[in-house]
């Protein structure tokens, strides 16, 4: 069996994960191995995952949680994870990390980008905030991040769908 055949290819989310989800365990289990520095990178990544497709408020804050990272590879896929979830209990550690002025770039700009997906428009002042931010990634991952959260609320949305 070829590495292809054994990764499950497209996600419930429509993306196609760098790492497959660990189908075996539980949000408990799987908080514990992404929490770990220990832990070589795949496997983090992997609880990344089955953590994002659990659907849980608990699988959520467990990645929210996981901002304490040292990787700022990893840290910027628990942003990119957590805007697919689309869980507004990610609200405030998105915030954070967009806010942060030392959070590494691609972590601001995935924290940004995930803020608008989420479609909470609570997030609004935050991006605002940013529109002019030093950084062109940022500033540019903000508004395009307000772009999707007007466009949502607009009634075009109801005729346009994705
Ligand atoms: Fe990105």
């Amino acid at each position: 069996m070829s590495v292809a055949d054994r990764i499950p290819g497209v996600s419930q989310f429509g993306s196609v994960d760098p790492a497959p989800p660990e189908a075996r365990g539980d949000v408990a289990q799987w908080k514990a191995t992404l929490l770990d520095e220990s832990s070589p990178m795949f496997q983090r990544m992997r609880s990344v995952f089955s953590l994002r497709n659990s659907g849980t408020d608990e699988g959520c804050l467990a990645l929210c949680e996981a901002f304490s990272a040292d990787s700022a590879l990893l840290r910027h896929e628990l942003a990119y994870v957590l805007g697919q979830m689309q869980n507004s209990a990610a609200l405030p550690s998105l915030i954070e990390r967009l806010s942060d002025p030392d959070e590494h770039l691609m972590v601001r700009h995935e924290a940004a980008e995930a803020l608008g997906a989420i479609g909470n428009m609570d997030a609004k002042p935050a991006l605002e905030q940013f529109l002019e931010d030093e950084n062109p990634e940022v500033a540019e991952s903000c508004e395009v991040a307000l772009d999707l959260l007007n466009w949502c609320a607009s009634p075009q949305w109801e005729d346009t769908k994705w």
